[in-house]
Order: structure tokens, then C-alpha cells, then sequence
């Protein structure tokens, strides 16, 4: 069972849905990074990332794993290197792939049956668990989302737009697994909200919903 929380980058997905597991006692599952895995092998193996194939080829290649608050690729810890912004630009072009994604949703799906999980990505809610029975849908100002990404890379807010804007529309105008928010999921605009006001208004929709 998963709590899908979709949205766009800097919404704040992360924190959020780390801290929705912890109220709740659920795993918590950063479908970002599974891309990001990808996008750093591409680089790493000298693979195109814009290319269907070699990326396609790549994510079947290897096996992501997350543990002890580490992500791993085949058992190495790539924890920091999947957050630079060359490996967030090549996630951005890996995940444009049917293949690529194929392979991540299946992946996701697989994990997602084996107990009570809170995953955040772009099409969790539409795609990887159109069924779950809890579905928001983060979003906050185009401003206040560069500034929450630049204050975490420490990059300028203006550079962190621009890049932003163009990820937005990559993510948005995709022929496979486009974010949008599902029928049934709750908006939440967190522009103004704190984390843990966000994690709270969400605890207690599982919590009314009979999910914890
Ligand atoms: O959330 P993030 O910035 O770590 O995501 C990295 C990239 O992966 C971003 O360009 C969107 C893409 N992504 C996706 O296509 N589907 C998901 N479920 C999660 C992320």
C-alpha cells in the first residue's frame, strides 16, 4: 500500500514524505533518485542520456537499492553524487524514455507490495499505483521552490529558476508518465507552509482515512 505524492521539483516532496513515514511508521520511497541513479551511470558509462536506447540499456543494467538512508547502485552508495547538477539535468532527459521508465515503475511496483509506503516522484498517484488510497498532489510557487532548491545547493536563486522553468515544462509536456495531478489526488500548495504543518494536514487525511 503507498501514499503517492506527486509534484513538481522543490515542492518539498522530499521532507514531507520522509516525514509523513516517520508519523506514520511507513517506508519512505524517493522515486527521484531511481532516476537520478540512471542519469549518474549514464554519465559515468559514457552513455548518452538523451538517447533512448543507451539509457534504456543502462537502467536495466543496474540494481538500485536503498538502505540505512542511502541510495546505492549495484551496492556503492551514490547518496551525494546523484544530487549535482549535471546528474539533475541528465535525470531530467533519462526520464523522458518509455524504457527508462518501464523499468523504474516496475521496480516501484515490486517494492511498493511488500508493505506500507510513502513514495514521492512525478506519477506515482497516475501511473505506479493508480489505486492508492491516499493521493496528494505538492505544489508551491515557481519562486518559492528555486529558493527552497538554491538554499539546499547552495546555487543562485535565478540559476535555480531558470533550469526549474525548463525541467517544469520537460516534466509537464512528456509523452509518458507527464506530471499531472491525478482525479482523486488533494492539492496542497505549501508556498508559506512549513514542512511540518504539510506533514501533519497529510498524517491526518491517512489517518481519517482509516491508513494508519
Ligand atoms: O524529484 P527529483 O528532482 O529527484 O527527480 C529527478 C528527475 O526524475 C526529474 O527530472 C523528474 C524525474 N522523475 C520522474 O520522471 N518520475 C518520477 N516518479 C520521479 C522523478
Amino acid at each position: 500500500m503507498v501514499i503517492a505524492i506527486d509534484g513538481p521539483a522543490g515542492a518539498g516532496k522530499s521532507t514531507v514524505a520522509r516525514g509523513v513515514a516517520a508519523e506514520l511508521g511507513f517506508t519512505y520511497l524517493d522515486s527521484g533518485a531511481m532516476y537520478r541513479c540512471v542519469a549518474l551511470t549514464c554519465l559515468e558509462w559514457g552513455a548518452d542520456p538523451t538517447a533512448s536506447g543507451e539509457a534504456t540499456s543502462t537502467a536495466e543494467s543496474i540494481e538500485i537499492g536503498f538502505e540505512d538512508g542511502e541510495v546505492l547502485i549495484d551496492g556503492v552508495p551514490v547518496t551525494d553524487e546523484i544530487r549535482t547538477p549535471e546528474v539533475t539535468e541528465a535525470a531530467s532527459q533519462v526520464s523522458i524514455h518509455p524504457g527508462v521508465r518501464a523499468a523504474m515503475v516496475a521496480e516501484q511496483q515490486r517494492l511498493i507490495a511488500t508493505g506500507p509506503y510513502v513514495t514521492e516522484g512525478r506519477d506515482i498517484g497516475t501511473v505506479v499505483a493508480p489505486d492508492s488510497p491516499l493521493k496528494i498532489f505538492l505544489t508551491a510557487s515557481p519562486e518559492a521552490r528555486a529558493e527552497r532548491r538554491a538554499a539546499e545547493t547552495g546555487q543562485d536563486v535565478a540559476e535555480v529558476l531558470a533550469a526549474q522553468q525548463e525541467r517544469d515544462r520537460s516534466d509537464s509536456e512528456r509523452e509518458h508518465g507527464a506530471l499531472y495531478a491525478a482525479d482523486d489526488a488533494i492539492t496542497i500548495d505549501s508556498t508559506g507552509m512549513t514542512a511540518d504543518q504539510v506533514v501533519a494536514e497529510i498524517a491526518g487525511l491517512a489517518r481519517e482515512r482509516g491508513l494508519a
